[in-house]
C-alpha cells in the first residue's frame, strides 16, 4: 500500500527520499514521486511504475539540490495508476502525500469546483491540498490550515505535507493509517513506517489516531484530534538499517519459503521449553483460559487461514468454541459478544485496517484482546492487551508464505497452552505435540530437497485456465491458501475447497483441463480424502497429489504427479503441506514470467478498507 516519506535536512534530499521509497517498495505500488523544496520553490517530480522511473526523471531534470521535502509511493484507489495522479499533489503552496482514503472527497470536491477551484487528478487526494491552500488564501496559518481541514474530513488517511517559500516546516497528520515521526540531530522525519525511516534514525514516535504533528528542525509539536498539544513517547525502533536483500535468491518470495525452516524455530524458541518439552508462555499471559468461554478470531488473507487452521486445534485440543471471520466482513456485522471472550487478530503487518477495525470492535465489546503480530512496532501491536510476536523477520515479498507458517506456530503452542489450562490436554500429549513441532524445521528441509520436482510438475500447472485445490479437517485452510498464493502471482484461476463439499456443486467445473491439487496427510481422513481424489480423477481431472503416504492405493485413479512430503505427526501437518503448495505457486510464476515479488494490483499492507 502506499508509502510516505517526508525529510527535513542539512543535506540535498532528492535521493534521500528515494533511499527511504526503496525501502517502501514492498508494501507494492504503481508511481511514486517526490517534491523537494528550493529556493525558486518546489520541484516535484512524478513517475508512473517502478521507482527506476522515477530514479530516471531525477537524473534527467536536474538534480533538486534543496534540504526538505516528501516523497511517496502510490497504489492506486482513485484514479488510475498514472504519472498525473501519482502523489505529491499541490495547490498553489501546498504539496502534500496521502495514505489511505478521503471517504467525503467528492462532496469536499464539488464545493472547491463551485469556488473556482481546478483539478488536474482524479485522486481524492488532491482536494485536501486545495483545501488547505483555500485556508491560506484566507490569511490562515500553514498549521491553522492544516488543523481546520482536517476537522471536516472523513476517511481513513497519514499526511505529510510541505509548504512552499517554508523550506523549514513539515506538517503531517495521522487517522486510521499509520504515520511515525522520525527524530534526528536537528534534522526531523517523517514516515509511515519504522522501517522507511531506520536509514535516518532509530528515534521514532508512533503518532497515535487523530494525532497531527508541526515539524521544523529543531522541534517537534504534537497535537490531538481536539488541537490540545500533547505527548508521546520516543521509541528505539528495532527496525534494521540494512536493506533486506534476496541473498542468492531470485526472488524475496523464494528466500522468504526458505527461511521458514529458520524463522520457525526461531519462533517455537520463544514459545516452547525445549528441554522440558511443554509450551511456556512465562509471564505473558494476562488471563486465564479457564474463564474464556469463546475465542473469536479476525483477520484477512493468509492470516485469516491461519485463523482457520488454528480453529481446528483449539476446538480439538482445548475443547473451546472458535468463531474465525474476515475482518472486513465481522467488522460491519454486529456480532454479539459476551463479557469474558478472547478475540485474538492475526497480521503479519499489524496495520491492516479491516483487522484493526475488528480488534477495536473487540476492545468496546469488553474482550480480552491478543494479536499474533510480526510487525512488534505496529499499531495492531501497540493496541493490544497481549502481543504474541511471530520472528519471521521482514516479509518483503508481497505473497506471504513465512509469516503464515511463523502465525501457525504460535496459534499451535497457544492452543497447546489453553488446552493445558483448561485441563482437556494430559502432559504427555503436550511432550508429543512439542515434540513434533519441534520437528517442523527439519522436515520442511527434506521438502525442499525435492524442490526441482514440484518445479517440474508446477510448469504442468501454469498453463492451465483454472486450479482446484481439495484438502480436508485442518488442512482444507491449506487448500485455500495454496489456491490463494497460486491465483495472486501466476493470475491462474485458483479455489481451494473442503474436499468433502465438492459434489455439492464445483465438482461440475472438472474436467481434462483442470489440475486439481489433492492435499491428503496419511491421518484419520485420508481414505475420504482419496475417494475424492478418485472422484475426479475419473472425470479426467489432472490429479497432482501431495502426500506423505507412503502407498496411496487409489482404486485406479489416475495421479499425474505426486509430490512426496516426510511422514510425521498429523498434528504439523499444515506447517508441512504448505511449503510444497507455496512451491507450487512460486515455480509456476517464475515460468510465466510474472513479477513475484509484487504482483499487480496487490499492496503488502492494506492500510486502507
Ligand atoms: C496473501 C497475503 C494477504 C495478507 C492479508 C493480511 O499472500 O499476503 O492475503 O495475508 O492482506 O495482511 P496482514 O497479515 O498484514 O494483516
Amino acid at each position: 500500500m502506499c508509502g510516505i516519506i517526508g525529510i527535513l535536512g542539512n543535506d540535498p534530499v532528492a535521493w534521500r527520499l528515494v533511499d527511504s521509497l526503496r525501502r517502501l517498495e514492498y508494501r507494492g505500488y504503481d508511481s511514486a514521486g517526490i517534491a523537494v523544496s528550493e529556493k525558486a520553490g518546489v520541484r516535484r517530480i512524478r513517475a508512473q511504475g517502478k521507482l527506476s522511473g522515477l530514479e530516471s526523471e531525477i537524473r534527467n531534470n536536474s538534480e533538486p539540490k534543496g534540504t526538505s521535502g516528501i516523497g511517496h509511493t502510490r497504489w492506486a484507489t482513485h484514479g488510475g495508476p498514472t504519472t498525473r495522479n501519482a502523489h505529491p499533489h499541490k495547490s498553489g503552496r501546498v504539496y502534500i502525500v496521502h495514505n489511505g482514503i478521503i471517504e467525503n472527497f467528492k462532496l469536499l470536491k464539488d464545493k472547491l469546483t463551485a469556488k473556482g477551484a481546478e483539478f488536474q487528478t482524479d485522486t481524492d487526494s488532491e482536494v485536501v491540498a486545495h483545501m488547505i491552500d483555500d485556508a491560506l488564501s484566507q490569511g490562515a496559518s500553514p498549521r491553522d490550515a492544516v488543523a481546520s481541514v482536517l476537522s471536516k474530513l472523513e476517511g481513513a488517511f497519514a499526511f505529510a505535507i510541505l509548504f512552499a517559500g517554508d523550506d523549514d516546516l513539515l506538517i503531517g497528520a495521522r487517522r486510521g493509517s499509520p504515520l511515525a515521526i522520525g527524530h534526528g540531530e536537528g534534522e526531523n522525519y517523517l514516515g509511515s513506517d519504522a522501517i522507511a525511516l531506520a536509514p535516518l534514525t532509530n528515534k521514532v514516535t508512533y503518532l497515535e489516531d487523530g494525532d497531527w504533528v508541526v515539524l521544523t528542525r529543531q522541534s517537534v509539536e504534537i497535537f490531538n484530534e481536539d488541537n490540545q498539544p500533547v505527548s508521546r513517547d520516543v521509541s528505539f525502533t528495532q527496525a534494521t538499517t540494512m536493506m533486506v536483500d534476496k541473498g542468492r535468491h531470485k526472488h524475496f518470495m523464494a528466500k522468504e519459503i526458505a527461511e521458514q525452516p529458520d524463522v520457525v524455530g526461531h519462533t517455537l524458541a520463544e514459545y516452547v521449553d525445549l528441554a522440558e518439552m511443554k509450551v511456556d508462555f512465562g509471564e505473558r499471559m494476562p488471563f486465564d483460559f479457564n474463564n474464556i468461554n469463546r475465542l473469536t478470531i479476525t483477520a484477512c488473507g493468509t492470516a485469516f487461514y491461519a485463523g482457520q487452521v488454528a480453529k481446528y486445534w483449539f476446538e480439538k485440543y482445548a475443547r473451546l468454541p472458535v468463531e474465525v471471520d474476515i475482518a472486513s466482513e465481522f467488522r460491519y456485522r454486529e456480532a454479539p459478544l459476551s463479557d469474558g471472550g478472547l478475540a485474538l487478530v492475526i497480521s503479519q503487518s499489524g496495520e491492516t485496517a479491516d483487522t484493526l477495525a475488528a480488534l477495536r470492535y473487540c476492545k468496546q465489546h469488553g474482550q480480552h484482546l491478543a494479536a499474533v503480530v510480526n510487525v512488534p512496532e505496529s499499531t495492531i501491536s501497540r493496541e493490544s492487551d497481549l502481543v504474541l510476536r511471530t520472528y519471521a523477520g521482514p516479509e518483503i515479498g508481497v505473497a506471504s508464505t513465512k509469516a503464515f507458517t511463523c502465525q501457525l506456530t504460535v496459534l499451535a503452542c497457544l492452543a497447546i497452552h489453553a488446552a493445558r489450562q483448561r485441563g482437556t490436554m494430559d502432559e504427555a500429549t503436550e511432550r508429543r505435540l512439542v515434540g513434533a513441532l519441534s520437528e517442523v524445521p527439519r522436515h520442511m528441509n527434506t521438502i525442499f530437497d525435492g524442490e526441482s520436482h514440484i518445479d517440474q510438475v508446477a510448469r504442468q500447472v501454469a498453463g492451465a485456465r483454472d486450479v482446484m485445490y481439495l484438502g480436508r479437517g485442518v488442512n482444507f485452510p491449506i487448500a485455500m491458501e495454496g489456491a490463494l498464493k497460486l491465483k495472486e502471482i501466476s493470475y491462474i484461476h485458483a479455489e481451494g475447497y473442503a474436499a468433502g463439499e465438492l459434489k455439492h456443486g464445483p465438482i461440475a467445473l472438472i474436467d481434462e483441463e483442470v489440475p486439481v491439487v489433492v492435499i491428503a496427510p496419511k491421518d484419520e481422513l485420508f481414505d475420504k480424502t482419496v475417494s475424492n481424489m478418485e472422484e475426479v480423477a475419473a472425470r479426467g481431472a489432472k490429479v497432482v497429489l501431495i502426500t506423505d503416504a507412503k502407498d496411496v492405493h487409489s482404486g485406479g485413479a489416475s495421479v499425474l504427479e505426486t509430490i512426496n512430503i516426510p511422514a510425521a505427526d498429523s498434528f504439523i501437518s499444515p506447517f508441512l503441506f504448505c511449503v510444497p503448495v507455496q512451491l507450487l505457486a512460486y515455480h509456476a510464476a517464475v515460468f510465466m514470467g510474472t513479477d513475484v515479488d509484487q504482483p499487480r494490483n496487490l499492496a503488502k499492507s492494506v492500510t486502507v478498507e
